[in-house]
């Protein structure tokens, strides 16, 4: 039996296709580039030392599917470098096998995102891992993550691929959550894979690594069904998995299918277990269909836990629909707003579990200053959208137009930024003043879209003052595609790293 060969172009020169996911700022962007002293306007804080790494999808053929999601496209990490009120750019794709291997063909090999019964017969058996969603520094190492594969290890500086990271051998699960977290007292990371023994699975690999990075504890559970578990939440004492009827079909797969649809007739399990402990520990509470990308952080006081989210009545992904009874998506109910869930580990299992709504607007890339992360948390941020121009109107999370600061014991927004018109907000990272700086007191980063001249800005806002706009605007000659997820890492954990 012949290999088969690997396929080549059709044609000569490469187009994307006409598609809203490549137009806009979703248009790939695909430059890899280095850039000594970003233009600036304002002053740049000289006590902003160290690296802002952020990652995007950046598809580097058009998908041979002919459509795509956002979520699908190669990894491109972005390092701005700060030293001394000065600022640098650097930028490359992830080497991942999935982008060596299509590269050699100049074409798209893998197709549909997790689903590989839309790829070439070539590829079959290769990882599919894009790496393309959020970064962690954890244990002196960054890693690019996302949910589907396991972690790509990076070279902080020259951002040079050094490989797929499986902490050692410690994590045996093929896939890894793109959002540990860490406890910033013992240096813990938490982590997760879903779908942990294959496609559609129930299965949940559960990992604490200590501060060194080796695993010291694993728990494999099985969620009541199949969905996805983008984020999580640990505290002191528990660790929480939201499951939200997010859902996939190995049926709908074969056929070619997307991976992921709303299933609004299911009801989300919060799984509650002792951040310690073992599967038959783990007792879940029920409530509503709801649905929620990412979660500020949670807190237990005794057995009780508040877990705070941007939280929606429906998938707020419009490709997710029509949803698995037929129905359409719906932006009244796409609406994440900042919502806190509450339950209590006493009462038994099967239980329902508590929700206040706190803040009305469309809210995304919730954060909390990382140094309070499992404990009490006062001070959050978001991107938010505010009614207005034509970038402006509506919910979504293209359409972020501002930055809020909320306080949760006064449950009210106690600050808010709001862009010129025709910007945009990507995600923001929270940057401490000092060490001993108070709880949430220091910088926002965030790159600004420019819909006026489709380049990119990095504004630099004061926490101490956020509607009082960015104390330092820099200003990109590149288009920088929508990232998703970045994180800030110190200057002196880099070198250590
Ligand atoms: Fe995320």
């Amino acid at each position: 039996m012949t290999a088969p060969s690997t396929p080549s172009p059709s044609r000569t020169g490469m187009r994307f296709p006409d598609q809203p996911i490549y137009s806009g700022w979703d248009t790939p962007s695909r430059v890899e580039a280095d850039l000594f002293e970003i233009l600036a306007d304002g002053e740049i804080p000289r006590d902003l030392c160290g690296r802002y790494y952020q990652i995007a999808p950046d598809p580097a053929f058009p998908n041979r599917t002919g459509d795509d999601i956002p979520f699908n496209g190669d990894g491109m990490l972005r390092m701005f470098t700060f030293a001394d009120g000065h600022v640098d750019y650097r930028s490359r794709y992830v080497r991942t096998e999935k982008l060596k291997l299509e590269r050699a063909a100049r074409r798209s090999l893998f197709g549909a995102y997790r689903n590989p019964y839309t790829d070439h017969v070539t590829v079959a058996g290769r990882s599919r891992g894009a790496a393309n969603t959020s970064v962690a520094f954890h244990a002196g190492k960054l890693l690019v993550l996302k949910e589907d594969a396991r972690p790509t290890r990076i070279d902080t500086d020259s951002l040079e691929t050094d490989g797929v990271w499986d902490f050692d051998g410690g994590v045996s699960s093929p896939t890894f959550t793109a959002h540990p977290r860490v406890d910033p007292v013992t240096g813990e990371m938490f982590a997760f894979g879903f779908e942990a023994k294959g496609l559609a699975s129930r299965d949940i690999a559960y990992y604490v690594l200590d501060a060194h990075g080796k695993v010291v504890h694993e728990v494999w559970l099985e969620a009541p069904y199949t969905s996805m578990i983008h984020d999580f939440v640990v505290t002191q004492d528990y660790v929480i998995f939201p499951v939200m009827p997010t859902t996939t079909d190995l049926d709908r797969l074969k056929a070619g299918g997307p991976h992921w649809k709303w299933d609004p007739s299911k009801e989300t399990c919060l799984g509650v277990m002792p951040r310690y402990g073992t599967a038959d520990q783990i007792r879940w509470y029920r409530g509503p269909a709801r649905w929620a990308y990412h979660f500020f952080n949670a807190y237990n006081e005794g057995t009780t836990t508040h877990i705070d989210g941007c939280v929606a009545e429906a998938q707020a992904a419009p490709f997710m629909y029509p949803d698995t009874l037929g129905g359409q998506y719906d932006a009244t109910k796409g609406v994440n707003r900042i919502t806190r869930w509450t339950v209590d580990y006493a009462a038994d299992d099967g239980k329902g579990f508590e929700e206040q709504v706190l803040q009305p607007e469309f809210t995304e890339f919730p954060l909390i200053d990382d140094r309070v992360e499992t404990g009490r948390h006062s001070i959050g941020f978001a991107g938010a959208c505010v009614i207005g121009d034509e970038h402006k109107g509506g919910n979504g999370i293209g359409r972020l137009n501002s930055i809020l600061r909320y306080e949760f014991d006064k449950q009210q927004a106690t600050g808010q930024y709001v862009l010129p018109e025709h910007f945009t907000f990507q995600e923001p990272v929270f940057v401490p003043r000092s060490d001993d700086a108070s709880e949430g007191d220091g910088y926002l980063l965030a790159l600004a879209n420019n819909w006026t001249t489709m380049l990119n800005d990095l504004f630099i806002l004061d926490t101490a003052d956020l509607a009082a706009g960015p104390v330092a605007t820099l200003h990109l000659p590149l288009r920088l595609r929508s990232g998703i997820h970045g994180a800030w890492v110190p200057e002196h954990l880099v070198q250590v790293g």
